[in-house]
């Protein structure tokens, strides 16, 4: 069981260090991150104009959310406001911007569970994120959008950051998985037939919710055991979430232990230098390769969303 840390004044260095080590981080909302989720408040509310967002399933079909969400979320990620805003927030907690990259942020969606909870509105069952091709060293920054209830968060599974689960993350190749499956997540509206990576035990049920304010941050590692609570309430929760690496860690390899991911491919390619917008240089990236590159001629996401390169030897 590790620790949570709730505006902790202790410098970036140690913060990821207990970070790896599975503890957990609570900010507080910033002006920064009050900046981003108002900008995807904002984006929500005008695309669901004039119904409010978080009861949209009183007044729309599943199929319609959908189409709407499948427009939306792209225009979120690739906004350009957004990328300055993440530095900003970086700064905020005493990031080295020189050294700190990230990933575009993902605007995500939970409608109460008869709704609509597969495709672009997926209800994420218990996963690590490492499981899906994420380095050791990567850590998660998630930020509700309205207020949390507990039946409408997200939920941990502390116990097993330190305790091997059973599972086949072997079936999940990252490029695979961009050039088959990412584009068509809109159209999985009743049931998502996308095979992914799943525990292949039983979990011990227990979860430990964090309800931080509108605009505060859960931080925590790609190694933690989490999921999106099936929601029971009757309101949509919105979040963003964005993920960052450290470059002496990606160079040195440190970050969490590997206790039972084996998915291939890396998503180092997608990440972000905070003071430029520089992707991770080959060089670098080639740390974290495993081969399957070679077979795909899909090597940069993120912000380019799917672009087709030269095959890699
Ligand atoms: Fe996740």
């Amino acid at each position: 069981m590790g620790s949570v840390f709730i505006d902790a004044p202790i410098s970036d260095e140690e913060r990821r260090t207990r970070l790896y080590a599975g503890d957990i981080f609570i900010l507080s909302a910033t002006a920064g991150t009050r900046a981003l989720i108002g900008l995807a408040r904002q984006m929500l509310e005008e695309a669901f104009a004039p119904c409010d967002p978080r009861t949209i399933h009183e007044s729309k079909t599943p199929e319609e959310v959908a189409a709407i969400l499948g427009k939306l979320k792209p225009q979120f990620i690739h906004h350009p406001e957004c990328k300055k805003i993440i530095p900003q927030i970086m700064l905020e907690h005493g990031v080295d911007l020189e050294k700190l990259h990230f990933d575009v942020p993902r605007l995500r969606s939970a409608y109460p569970s008869h709704f609509l909870s597969s495709g672009i509105a997926y209800a994420f069952h218990p996963h690590r994120d490492t499981w899906y091709s994420a380095p050791m060293c990567q850590l998660n920054w998630w930020l509700p959008i309205y207020p949390l209830e507990p039946d409408n968060a997200m939920g941990f599974y502390p116990r097993y950051f330190g305790e091997v689960v059973r599972n086949n993350s072997e079936i999940y190749n990252y490029y695979e998985w961009n050039a088959k499956n990412r584009a068509t997540a809109v159209q999985h509206v009743k049931v998502d037939t996308r095979e992914q990576p799943k525990a292949q035990q039983e979990l011990e049920p227990v979860t430990v919710r964090y309800l931080p304010p509108p605009g505060g941050i859960i931080v925590f590692s790609g190694a933690q055991l989490h999921e999106t609570v099936p929601n029971t309430t009757n309101v949509a929760r919105y979040s963003v979430d964005f993920r960052t690496v450290h470059y002496d860690d990606v160079v040195c390899r440190r970050g969490a232990a590997n206790i039972d991911s084996r998915c291939t491919g890396t998503t180092m390619r997608d990440y972000l230098r905070a003071s430029d917008l520089e992707h991770l240089s080959d060089d670098v990236v080639r740390l974290y390769d495993d081969g399957s590159e070679a077979h795909s001629n899909i090597l940069y996401f993120g912000d380019r969303l799917v672009r087709p390169g030269p095959t890699r030897a």
